[in-house]
């Protein structure tokens, strides 16, 4: 190698170490408390080597050793400095009191590639996603969710028939069952389709919902860009759903669209939604108008469905968890369930809303497994006016663009706010106890205006799923139970890394 080069790799070596020397002294030089960085992977080791989920990767910087007591602590997610917000106060500050400097999230996916990932509600920046919101938002209103509860309920049937038709004390994968529930829960409310999932093993829909979630190095790549170094994503052509997902959710929504424009036919549903922005947008002279792309309404259906799908599957399976460990609890929520049917075939709306310990298990639930893991959002500092600043904590002002991340795990498994956090123990929701609970310290479905729009119906869903398991069933551990849940290194929200497997017995004709 001639010295010219040598010479070169030296002076490129050099200004490299200087410059990041620099960028893992930026909250150093500024007073805040930091953990302390290793080269080029920052603070962010164990995601990026695939050992942690990225919300469990903000978990271990909350609860750093010796940092117990700090409002904030700096992070490096690689080479780019984020903040880490651990005091309850300063979180409903940037959630709430101040969300205008604090619209959007810092994740992001390919704005060019990948249409369905960039536009959906999840994904979309303001102000687009204000205006998104608003629309969207009539579907999950409680008038409409009653309207859709009939067709719940089928769906809550053909679980329980589907427990039925297999042998008694078979040993079942839960998270599996669960998911075909919440897979035709999701088709049948949002765009009035059977998937069928409960019924046929090699349901189109479920294969795609599985596909978006399991972890594989290709997923687990996209999630690191699309979460930790979204400044990449184009470069690296990320997206948020698979080529074939994608293909099969276009087919699916336009097919439904079609259909619905060609009968007229109204459901008050999502569809009915897009189809009103489609024709809102073939009638406005803006040309800039986002709904002019059939792309932009499939992606909005695209995220119902994962969002819809497995965030609710995981709470049933992960109570169904604890209930099969904590026998005592489930006898009670039986005792409950049987009550509430009566002598009738169906449970109401109105009645399953209603089911006091359903509500203390499924909250418990959500507290000791709060499934996406974390919150986050990005500071937009104003051009002019006031800026952001973490006072009383600190006087400085967050740069324009820096994310910040709470850990819903975190906080919900401190015994500064949550005594024995391990322990399910649904009494903590208890009206009794409730002078002794910190809500601010509950965070399952986020918190303020860009918190979870489908929290009713995640809410609703979970509970029924449960309610027609358990009316006729008990589960039991088995062999093959895992003895604790340890969470999927390489899946993007919370989820067991191992199957799930209960032994379902029958306790009722
Ligand atoms: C138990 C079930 C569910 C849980 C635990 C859950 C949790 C969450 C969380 C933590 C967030 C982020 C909130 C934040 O950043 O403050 C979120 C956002 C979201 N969730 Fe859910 N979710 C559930 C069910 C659902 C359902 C059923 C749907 C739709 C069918 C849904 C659609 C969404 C959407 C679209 C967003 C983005 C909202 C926005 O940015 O405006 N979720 N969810």
């Amino acid at each position: 190698m001639s010295t010219e080069v040598l010479f070169l790799i030296a002076t490129l070596a050099i200004v490299f170490y200087v410059w990041q020397k620099r960028r893992h002294s930026f909250w150093k030089r500024r007073g805040v408390k930091e953990i302390g960085p290793v080269p080029i992977l920052g603070d962010t080791v164990r995601f990026l080597t695939g050992k942690v989920p990225f919300f469990e990767q903000i978990r271990e910087f909350h609860e750093t050793p010796g940092l117990e007591n700090e409002p904030i602590i700096g992070v490096y997610l690689a080479y780019r400095p984020a903040l880490v917000i651990r005091d309850l106060e300063l979180i409903k500050t940037v959630m709430i009191k101040k969300f205008n400097y604090f619209n959007n999230r810092k994740l992001q996916t390919d704005p060019h590639h990948d249409a369905l990932g960039y536009n959906n509600l999840f994904f979309v920046r303001s102000p687009e996603w204000k205006e998104l919101r608003h629309k969207i938002s009539p579907v999950f209103t409680s008038g409409k969710i009653k309207q859709m509860y009939p067709l719940m309920v089928k769906i809550g049937k053909n679980l329980e028939a589907n427990v039925g038709r297999q042998p008694n004390d078979s040993v079942v994968k839960i998270k599996s069952l669960c998911a075909r529930f919440t897979t035709d829960l999701i088709a049948t409310i949002a765009f009035g389709l059977e998937a069928n999932a409960l019924q046929d093993p090699k349901s189109e829909f479920f294969h795609h919902n599985q596909a978006i979630f399991t972890p594989s190095f290709r997923r687990a790549i996209d999630f690191s860009v699309i979460f930790m170094l979204p400044a990449l994503a184009s470069l690296a052509r990320v997206t948020v759903f698979s080529k074939a997902t994608s293909e099969f959710i276009r087919k699916s929504v336009k097919y439904v669209m079609a259909e619905r424009e060609k009968s007229g036919l109204r459901r008050n549903d999502l569809v009915d939604i897009l189809l009103a922005l489609k024709r809102e947008a073939a009638a406005s002279p803006d040309k800039n108008n986002k709904a002019k792309n059939l792309d932009y309404l499939i992606a909005q259906a695209a995220v119902f469905q994962t969002a819809g799908y497995e965030t609710s599957s995981s709470t049933m399976t992960l109570a169904l968890y604890e209930l099969a460990k904590n026998e005592e609890i489930q006898n009670r929520l039986r005792q409950e369930i049987e009550e509430s049917f009566g002598e009738d075939e169906d449970i109401s709306y109105e009645r399953i809303q209603e089911m006091p310990y359903l509500t203390k298990v499924v909250n418990e639930t959500l507290r000791l497994y709060p499934i996406v893991g974390y919150a986050e959002r990005e500071c937009a500092q104003p051009a002019q006016g006031e800026r952001f600043t973490l006072a009383p904590h600190h006087d400085m002002e967050l740069p324009d663009g820096t994310p910040v991340y709470i850990s819903a795990v975190g906080i919900q498994r401190d015994p500064k706010y949550w005594p024995e956090p391990e322990k399910f123990d649904p009494e903590r929701f208890d009206a009794a106890n409730r002078d002794k609970l910190n809500m601010d310290a509950y965070m399952p479905f986020g918190v303020g205006p860009r918190n979870c729009i489908g929290m009713r119906l995640g809410l609703l869903q979970s509970k029924l799923g449960l309610v027609h398991l358990l009316r006729n069933h008990r589960v039991n551990w088995c062999d093959e139970t895992v003895k604790t849940i340890e969470f999927a290194p390489m899946c993007a929200v919370l989820a067991s890394k191992n199957e799930i497997y209960l032994r379902v017995e029958r306790v009722s004709a």
